[in-house]
């Protein structure tokens, strides 16, 4: 396995197959993930909620999301790493959005970073590409800034709000975007999106016409009950087996079947023999 580039991201729009992308945030699961062949892993600020028990995403800060793209970093061999910027890390100013984008990537050793928003975030993608860092666009549903848009709920459904999705992309294009996530927007307005760019769309709620796809990890495996999109499915129900095997621990320690001789050490009876003097 060799280390997923920028360039190979790019490429896979002309030659498919269709990009994958999951997020993780710590070492076991960031492991799985890169074993899996999946191309780009994203320390998503979702981490917030997934992991740390956040109510949303706002409150996730740049020492938290170092510290978790450290652990997926020295674990990825194969996937590409993006690391998202947290509400308050790039929206302040030029100088603080490069500062923190450096920081992601001296400390946490993310390969890329990821920022929310359309035209109004295009001078900080510049900026930021310019320094050196690659930049990962998301626009639709932008959970930093749900509460704006009225909520978690699909973006684009008029025709003049689709315009300015299209708008927004090609201005993250410009502003030199590597790729770009499109997060609950109609399947044919994400559609016009992907052909509308040379760089590839990476679809959350957006239909199966995007370049490739990303989801959180918690949600495609059952780990995080607490509320599941309509866009996410779920291929397994990750929290029912250690639910189970919890349950199964608890009872068996207190019916002192667990430990057994075999998960015990014994040492030599004439050792003992002397205690006992
Ligand atoms: O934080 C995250 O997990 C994300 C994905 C939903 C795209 O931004
Ligand atoms: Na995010």
């Amino acid at each position: 396995t060799r280390k997923t580039t920028i360039v190979d991201i790019k490429a896979r729009k002309k030659t498919g197959p269709p990009i994958t992308m999951l997020t993780a945030y710590d070492y076991p699961m960031a492991l799985l993930v890169d074993r899996g062949g999946i191309d780009m892993i994203l320390v998503g600020d979702s981490l917030g909620m997934v992991v740390l028990g956040y109510p949303d995403t706002i409150s996730v800060t740049m020492d938290e999301m170092v510290h978790h793209t450290k652990a997926v970093s020295r674990v990825a061999e194969h996937a590409l790493v993006v690391s998202d910027l947290p509400f308050g890390a790039y929206n302040v100013s030029i100088e603080k959005a490069v500062e923190n984008a450096n920081r992601i990537m001296k400390e946490g050793r993310a390969d890329a970073v990821k920022l929310e928003g359309g035209r109004s975030m295009a001078s900080v993608v510049e900026a930021v590409v310019r320094s050196g860092t690659p930049v990962q666009g998301h626009i639709g549903l932008t959970p930093q800034t749900a509460s704006a848009l009225g909520g978690f709920k699909v973006q684009g459904k008029s025709a003049e709000a689709a315009r300015t999705l299209i708008d927004d992309a090609k201005a993250l294009e410009a502003a030199g975007c590597f790729s770009i996530v499109l997060e609950a927007i109609p399947a044919p307005i994400a559609q016009m999106v992907t052909e509308a760019l040379a760089i590839p769309t990476i679809g959350i709620g957006a239909g199966v016409h995007c370049d490739g796809q990303v989801l959180v990890i918690h949600d495609m495996v059952g780990l995080f009950d607490r509320f599941t999109p309509k866009f996410v499915k779920q291929y397994a129900k990750v929290s029912d087996i250690i639910a189970s095997a919890i349950s199964a621990y608890a009872d068996e320690v207190k019916n002192r079947r667990f430990p057994e001789e075999r998960h015990s050490f014994t040492m030599k009876t004439d050792e003992l023999d002397k205690l006992e003097k």
